[in-house]
């Protein structure tokens, strides 16, 4: 059986057994902040399990993928991965112990026909009910076993808080590890971890909820969430002793052998193997998670990313490989798993071009970067410690990540001092201005709402007035019947027309007016299925209870509905223009303005923005009408829908489109095609030409792969463009020339002032050539040197080190001291031939005594010295004390 065909018998075997398919969701958790990635099938479904959303069904199926960062360090060994496939059922308050232990054994032993006798079974410590039923499987007693939660049998919560409980583990018997005394005393058993067993099946029983508080409470009802790695079972299926021998992951290997040149040997060539593996495994996850919007950076989930990647190309560099190789195996890993994930496919391009650029970057200064560790680690050969400032710079200056260096370090027997880089990173970091860190935020009104169970209908797609009721008040995040008149709080209607924030459109604003009093909406959130409006009491009292007339600022729904369309309209022209690698990555929009992040590798050109301007103003022009359809997700999907990285999978979806067909251009009129098919949930206009206009203004990277466009529409594109023409309007004034003829006139004036420039610097040269030959006249001779000592103008320290140059050819064995008032500051200069320096005048000398009168210092050679100084009323007293200094040296 192939790892594909595992895929389908599995969902085939749920599906027959009532569970509703669900698709993978990102990588990137939807709305999730305790998560920095989906680690398990459940973390989707954690809302459902909590009791936060209603479930599209009670049971569900999926094969999620998954990415775990645990354990980075030992991929490339047999058994660890970090992204991979994860076989689910699960039971939202439905089914649970005995048709989830009954199917994953039927499933195990009939469906893929394992042999029982090789399945052992662990549960809870106190768990006698699931005891009981794998025993009435025909688990014999010996082989099932009570594990603590230390030893695994307690599941939860992924990230702090969340949905949690006892476990139950199938494990599969490999037969006795050669040199383990456990199997050869028969006392041997999974937690043992010899390698005999391979834990290839959970079961969580998930009842319970750790809070924020560090409390443990019951979830609403008792629960199933199961979890199978797809390449550990696959691997026993085929009995195959290492994931990377299963039909998948082998095709990359040998990928991965072709790319090196080198075999793929466990036994001949162990550290080959295991390179190998590890490129296998990280250009994989590469895939997996740049085609869920994960790009490269120094922080948070691009780190991660980063981190394997440059992985990856070390272990590559350690067996011989000094070409570029990650294109080639990201381009294969794709070819693999595009028929899961198709996103793959439109971002293939991208992806490869993401790892071939980060690639060339790394390998620039790999070479440089492992030199100098080896260096480090050979100066640390007492302590075997390297120091966290080397960590640092190795990080910093070649890129190499800390815990690569942890690793190489660690291979060597020494210690990396964490403290130590950790203190030079935040260092670096006070220095640039405190970049973001990933902080995980948690707002406990999503859960107050849950608890409280309104379900607000949103009756604002059609309307901007509705007719509703005061279900909920809220003051200082307590609940009240009374909100007075200059309160803040917040209010809930039974029907909302008030548009929540959400997909990046913001919330609205508007009036709620009951017969007692108004309420202005300032901001609409919606927490669970609850649209809570937060303002505050402008007039009179509003009370719970009390009908309500609801009504939306028109004005600004009209304008943040022209910056969505436009934000399609936008995203369209970019993906026509750029490519169909071009995806979304986030956006605000506002009435305002519109912020559009999206993926492509470098700048667009001058031409290509100005051709999406033009698109998206021809589609504006072209007054399409938008439609509106609420749809199954997959059938959304297959008829071509863009979805963001981050959706979520709902039942049904809505989704917005702009088909040419439904255009009021009769030029447009013969394509079927649809411009514009998007999942959203927003507001939008019901044809482009109330969008009136877009203009970009501004598009700019925000990290790697990552650019971020500000636009503006309607009226705000009227202003600007009103601003920028009254500019040019005012320059043509100020300048006396058309409005075309500003540049040719700005060009003008540059010329003459560089022409102007060249005529002072001109001047000024000759000026100091005659203060020089001024200066050669009054030479004074003291036995047989000629001294200069004197005052002269001069703007700068610079001007007087030409005049000295000046000076000095022609004044034969010379003493030269000069001193200005520059700009207010006194500047001193002194120079001396050989003959005067052995006579003991040095030039440093008397400059820096002059310079100290003056309150200042300096310094310089014996020949040459320049200085300055504080106080300008002192620079004749200085000259003063140089001349004496020269008469008393020389004897004059
Ligand atoms: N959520 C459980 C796990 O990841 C099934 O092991």
């Amino acid at each position: 059986m192939t790892v594909d065909e595992l895929r389908r018998a599995f969902l085939a075997f749920f599906e027959e057994r009532g569970h509703r398919r669900i698709p993978s969701s990102s990588l990137v958790p939807h709305g999730d902040p305790t998560l920095l990635f989906t680690t398990a099938g459940m973390v989707q479904f954690k809302p459902y399990f909590m009791g936060l959303a209603e479930p599209p069904a009670r049971r569900l199926t999926s094969i999620q993928r998954c990415f775990r960062t645990t354990d980075v360090e030992s991929v490339g060994d047999a058994t660890h991965l970090t992204a991979f496939e994860m076989l689910g059922n699960f039971s939202v308050g439905d089914y649970f112990k005995p048709e989830a232990i009954g199917w994953a054994w039927e499933f195990l032993t009939g469906v893929l026909r394992i042999d029982p006798a090789r399945l052992w079974a662990t549960v809870f410590t106190t768990d006698d009910e699931a005891a009981r039923l794998w025993a009435e499987r025909g688990v014999p007693e010996d082989r099932i076993l009570r594990y603590t939660a230390e030893q695994g049998n307690w599941w939860g919560p992924p990230g702090d808080t969340g949905p949690m409980g006892p476990c139950s583990e199938m494990h599969y018997d490999w037969g006795k590890t050669p040199g383990c005394r456990h199997c050869e005393a028969n006392t041997c058993h999974p937690d043992i971890g010899c390698g005999r067993f391979l834990e290839i099946w959970n079961l969580v029983f998930m009842t319970y909820q750790q809070e924020e508080d560090g409390s443990q409470t019951d979830l609403p009802a008792a629960n199933i969430d199961t979890g199978a790695g797809l390449e550990r079972l696959a691997s026993v299926v085929q009995g195959a002793r290492t994931v990377y021998e299963t039909d998948e992951l082998n095709r990359l290997i040998t990928v991965a052998e072709r790319v090196s040149g080198r075999k793929y040997d466990t036994n001949k060539s162990p550290d080959v193997a295991f390179a190998l593996r590890a490129m296998t495994e990280h250009a994989r996850a590469l895939a997996f998670l740049a085609t869920d919007g994960v790009l490269p950076s120094n922080e948070g989930r691009g780190y991660v990313l980063r981190r394997l990647l440059r992985r990856a190309i070390y272990f590559a560099y350690k067996i011989g490989i000094r070409e570029p190789f990650l294109e080639q195996m990201v381009d294969a890993a794709i070819d693999l798993s595009y028929q899961t994930n198709p996103q793959m496919l439109e971002q293939r391009d991208f992806i490869k071009r993401l790892a071939r650029v980060e690639e060339a970057r790394f390998l620039q200064t790999l070479d440089r970067g492992l030199t100098l560790l080896d260096e480090v680690i050979e100066r640390g050969r007492s302590t075997r410690r390297i120091p966290g400032r080397d960590a640092f710079t190795l990080y910093d200056t070649h890129g190499l990540p800390l815990e690569l260096t942890v690793e190489v370090a660690q291979s060597h027997g020494y210690e990396v001092d964490r403290e130590g880089f950790e203190k030079e990173m935040e260092l670096q970091r006070e220095r640039s201005r405190g970049e973001e860190a990933f902080t995980a935020q948690h707002d406990d009104r999503a859960l107050r709402y849950a608890a409280l169970g309104i379900e607000t209908a949103f009756v604002g797609y059609d309307g901007l007035d509705a007719r509703s009721e005061v279900l909920h008040l809220e003051r200082g995040g307590e609940p009240v019947i009374r909100l007075e008149a200059g309160e803040t709080g917040e209010v809930v209607l039974r029907q909302s027309p008030f548009y929540p924030e959400g997909g990046g459109q913001v919330g609205d604003h508007g009036l709620v007016v009951t017969t007692t009093g108004q309420f202005r909406v300032r901001d609409t959130q919606k927490y669970g299925e609850t649209i809570v409006l937060t303002g505050e009491v402008e007039q009179g009292h509003i009370e719970i209870s009390a009908a309500a007339e609801a009504r939306v600022d028109a004005a600004r729904r009209a304008d943040t509905a022209r910056n969505h369309t436009g934000t399609h309209l936008l995203h369209a022209a970019l993906r026509s223009v750029l490519g169909t690698h071009v995806r979304q990555a986030g956006s605000y929009v506002g009435p305002d303005r519109l912020r559009f992040d999206y993926t492509h590798p470098e700048a667009p050109t001058e031409a290509e923005m100005t051709a999406v301007q033009r698109m998206v103003n021809a589609k504006i022009r072209a007054d399409i009408r938008s439609e509106t359809f609420v749809l199954g997700y997959e059938e959304a999907i297959a008829r071509g829908a863009i979805a963001f990285f981050e959706d979520r999978y709902t039942d049904t979806v809505r989704m917005v489109e702009y088909c040419d067909t439904r255009g009021n251009d009769p030029e447009h009129m013969h394509t079927s095609e649809c411009y514009s098919r998007e999942l959203c949930g927003g507001t939008h206009l019901h044809a482009t030409g109330e969008v009136g206009m877009l203009i970009v203004v501004s598009d700019i990277s925000i990290g790697a792969g990552l650019r971020r466009i500000e636009a503006v529409t309607g009226a705000a594109a009227e202003r600007f463009i009103e601003d920028r023409a009254g500019l040019v309007n005012i320059l043509a004034r100020r300048f006396k020339v058309p409005a075309a003829e500003v540049l040719g006139r700005i060009d003008a004036l540059e010329e003459s002032l560089a022409a102007e420039r060249k005529r002072v610097e001109e001047a000024e040269r000759r000026a100091s050539a005659g203060l020089a030959d001024d200066l050669i006249g009054r030479a004074e001779q003291v036995d047989g040197v000629s001294v200069v000592v004197a005052r002269v103008t001069a703007d700068s320290p610079d001007a007087l080190r030409v005049i000295a140059d000046r000076l000095r050819p022609k004044l034969g064995v010379s003493f030269i001291f000069l001193a200005a008032d520059a700009k207010g500051r006194p500047a001193f200069l002194a120079s001396a031939s050989e003959e005067v320096i052995a006579r003991g005048l040095r030039a440093d000398e008397v400059v820096r005594a002059a310079a100290a009168l003056a309150g200042g210092g300096g310094g310089g050679r014996p020949n040459l010295a320049q200085a300055g100084g504080k106080d300008a009323a002192q620079i004749d007293a200085a000259v003063e004390l140089a001349r004496k200094t020269v008469r008393e040296r020389l004897g004059g």
